[in-house]
């Protein structure tokens, strides 16, 4: 059903100028819908272009050529203020490197998104130690993102992406700095966030575990996107 339509990828395509002129294609036409509460999972080989393919969807960067059309909204002609708007109401973003704002405690990081969105202080605040209880983070709150391990400043970056409680996460590499039992625990927020708020979900991982419990697989190969 076409209403049922999260995001979708109209034949994106990427190209790269090398150091010497050469254009290398990172994407090729790739085509892709996201459902509403849908896991859908991208695999595909180190440099074979999982993140720049998250990126272009999050609308951090651009494509060469193709759409991407977020809630029936064409994203191509908007202006950078427009676009933020979108990804601050609509989207989700886990990077593969967190990127946590150095300055900014762990409770101020994850309040961030309600922040720009204008909730007030207090309500931004409220919400965000509701999702760093989930990911079991309550007592590093007031911690700097330095003086935390990979995997706790990975579950902050992922509280920050859930913490508005988006249409859709688009989650690079989410489990890669975790054990299993943090990760099973990280799989359990994604299907909360999907059943109670009808959220979905585009990964790029590795993880075995993650991929088993995805509605759809993907692979990315030679630049397009294919059934796994
Ligand atoms: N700004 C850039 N300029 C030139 N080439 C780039 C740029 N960004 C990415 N690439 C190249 O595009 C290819 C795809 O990179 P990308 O980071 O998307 O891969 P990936 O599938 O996410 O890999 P990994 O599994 O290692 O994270 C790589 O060969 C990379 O070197
Ligand atoms: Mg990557």
């Amino acid at each position: 059903m076409l209403d049922n339509i999260v995001l979708k990828a109209d034949n994106i395509c990427k190209t790269y100028i090398d150091d010497n002129n050469n254009s290398i294609n990172i994407l090729n036409g790739v085509n892709l819908c996201i459902n509403k509460s849908e896991i859908v999972v991208v695999v595909g080989s180190s440099g074979s272009g999982k993140s720049t393919l998250l990126h272009i969807l999050g609308l951090l960067d651009v494509p060469s050529s193709g759409s991407v059309i977020i809630q029936g909204l064409n994203t191509v002609n908007l202006s950078e203020k427009q676009k933020s708007i979108l990804r601050n109401v609509n989207l989700g973003f886990i990077y593969q490197f967190h990127h946590l704002l150095p300055d900014l405690s762990v409770l101020d990081n994850v309040s961030m998104p309600l922040i720009i969105r204008r909730n007030s202080f207090i309500q931004a605040r409220y919400e965000a130690k509701i999702i760093l209880d989930l990911v079991g983070l309550s007592d590093k709150e007031n911690r700097m993102p330095y003086t935390l391990s990979g995997g706790e400043r990975q579950r902050v970056a992922i509280a920050r992406s859930m913490v508005t409680k988006p249409d859709c996460v688009l989650a690079d590499e989410p489990t890669g700095s975790l054990d299993k039992v943090n990760a099973y625990k990280m799989f359990d927020l994604f299907t909360q966030l999907r059943s109670n708020f009808g959220s979905s979900f585009l990964i790029a991982t590795h993880d075995s575990d993650l991929i088993s419990i995805a509605d759809r697989k993907l692979i990315l190969e030679h630049g397009t996107l294919l059934e796994y």
